[in-house]
This record gives structure tokens, sequence and C-alpha cells, in this order.
């Protein structure tokens, strides 16, 4: 008798510790991992589809739209808290990306919007998060109208606030923040939502305003810059927003720097001369306007190979050059000494 309760104490014992470690166990060999991080210096890991696992689903303005398995259970749960809490119908407007699609899109937004808009909305093919399967673009429908296009999907800011407050407890989070384009690379995009498979890790990045993926991860540092628009009788701090947030997507591919400051130069940088100058360096293109400006910013200890920085440096007033033709947004073309 005492001997089989013995054996019946170890066996629990050890079923017990089976499922601890099961509890703690690595995924198994082959599955994705939820908290991968892809961005301007972040790849998609090699082998990342082979062991990737979609769905299809059909939108409701007929596109066919994949997404990870897991990614879309929790979209559809998100979808039905925000329609039965918020009255708000959200539908799926682009979730998994090959890389030939990404290119496409590419092409389709520099033709459409230009060059700027394009680089600053849409990755280089092999460098988007959509091809994880885990970053699923949203729109919506409202009063019976469907608002898909960016340009008008910004338009609500009320409605992104309120499906934002739900994302976390889905496993989502939001991935490109106002602000933090010098971190993400990309300026803001209330709908495109990231998956990370872990509600309390999503709850704790978006509870703390400005928490991005990349500091939340440790993979850099937020240095916060400040941004001194100065004053101008050419430009509205609108113009001068919209440059600086050209520069901040274009900072967060200096690997391992960290951006202090950026100040507008002053007016007299639009001159003929430099007009002259731009204008020669992008094939001749007829640009009106020239913004400048100059910023500080700290290379790292130890930067990665074939960078040319100095390292563990602060470089100050380094310039920056935009321009812009009659119509279009600003282009950022030269950055340097
Ligand atoms: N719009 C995001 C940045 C992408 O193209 O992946
Ligand atoms: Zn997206």
């Amino acid at each position: 008798m005492k001997s089989i309760s013995l054996i019946l104490i170890l066996c629990l014992m050890l079923s017990a510790a089976a499922l601890a470690e099961s509890a703690h166990a690595p995924e198994k060999e082959g599955s994705i991992d939820y908290m991968v991080l892809v961005n301007k210096l972040n790849p998609l890991p090699d082998g990342w589809e082979d062991a990737l696992e979609t769905v299809h689903v059909t939108n409701s303005v007929g596109d066919d739209v994949a997404a990870e398995k897991r990614a879309y259970e929790a979209y559809l749960a998100l979808a039905a808290d925000l329609e039965a809490n918020d009255g708000i119908h959200t539908e799926l407007d682009s979730g998994y990306r090959s890389v030939a699609e990404q290119q496409e899109i590419m092409e389709r937004f520099t033709e459409t919007y230009g060059a700027d808009y394009a680089a600053r909305t849409v990755a280089t093919p092999g460098y988007s998060e959509h091809h994880t399967g885990l970053a699923l673009d949203l729109y919506f429908i409202v009063d019976g109208k469907t608002v898909y296009k960016n340009e008008d999907l910004v338009q609500y800011p009320e409605i992104w606030r309120k499906i934002h407050t739900r994302l976390a407890d889905h496993g989502f989070i939001l991935r490109y923040l106002d602000g933090k384009e010098h971190i993400t690379g990309y300026g803001y995009e209330p709908w495109h939502i990231r998956y990370i498979d872990d509600a309390q890790a999503a709850r704790d990045i978006m509870s703390q305003p400005g928490m991005t993926l990349e500091v939340w991860l440790g993979a850099v540092e937020d240095t916060d810059p400040v941004i001194d628009y100065g004053s101008s009788a050419l430009y509205s701090e609108a113009d001068l927003e919209a440059a600086a947030v050209q520069i901040k997507c274009k900072f967060a591919s200096f690997a391992g720097c960290a951006l202090h400051s950026l100040r507008y130069a002053g007016d007299a940088c639009n001159s003929e001369e430099n007009l002259k100058w731009l204008s020669g360096l992008d094939g001749g293109k007829n640009y009106i306007q020239v913004i400048e400006f100059l910023g500080d910013f700290h290379t790292p200890v130890d930067p990665s190979d074939g960078s040319a920085w100095e390292p563990d440096t602060e470089y100050t007033d380094y310039q920056w050059w935009l321009a812009h033709e009659e119509g279009k947004g600003w282009q950022l073309l030269s950055w340097g000494y």
C-alpha cells in the first residue's frame, strides 16, 4: 500500500514537472517568434515563411487578404469587441505580403503620391513588417460608408482612439506612433496594428505613451529629440513639421545613432543657389522651395561593420536639405556636412 502511494505521488510529481516544463518550453521547432522585430534595420528573418501558417479571407471590397493564423483569430475577437461595444465595423485592408507584393505597393504609391510620401509610408521590400503576417492594416465602414484610403482614414481620430483602446486586450499594439518616426522609421499610421500574441506585454506597451516595440524590446534607446521650428515668414509650422517627419524617418536607418535635436536653419536657406543645387541633384527636377534643418546626434560606441561614423561622437550642425515641386510634398534630398 505504502509503495503504491509512493509510486502515485512520484507519477503526480513527474506529470506536474512535465506540465510546468511545457508551459515554459520554447515554441515547437519551426514555429514563429511573435515578438520578432522587422523594421528599416532588421529584415524578415531567413526561413520565416517556411514556418508561417496563414489564413485567407475576402474583405468587404472583394480583396483577398492573408494573415498569420493566430493573428487572424485575435483580429476576429478584436473586431467582435469593437462591433459589440463601440459600434465600429472594421475590415482588413492588408495583412501578410510577399516581397513581390510589397514591391508592387511601393511602385503604386510612388506613382500616386510621389516618392517622398511612398518612402515614409511603404517599407522597402524585404523589410516590411507585413512580411511576417503579424501586421494588419484596418479600414472601417462608418454610417454605411466605406472609409478606405489613408488620407480619408486619418480624418477619423475619434474612431481610431476607440480602436486603439481595445488593441492590447487582444494581443495587438499600435506600431507607427505620431512623433516616434526617428525610432520606427515611418509616419503615423493609425491603421497598422501588430499582433504580438501576449496581451500582458501588449498592455504594458500600450499603457506607456510613446512606447515603441523597438524601445520595449531594448533594441534602441529613445532620446526624444528636441525639434525647434524657429520662426519663418515663408513656411507654416505644418510645413516645417512635415519636413521634420521626413528627416526623422530617414534617421531611423542610422543604426545605433541617437537623435538629440533638429532646428530649422532659417529662411535664408530658400536661396536661388540652393534651389539650383538641389534641382540638379535630382535629375533636373523643378523644385520651388527649400528647407534646411540642422541637427545633433550621437554615434554608437561600436558602430556596425561598414559604418563610416566616428564612434561615440556627437555630430553637431549636421545638415538636412529638403525641397518640393509645385503642388507636391517635401522631398529629403541631401544630408551630411
Ligand atoms: N506601411 C508599412 C510601413 C509597410 O509598408 O510595411
Ligand atoms: Zn501596414
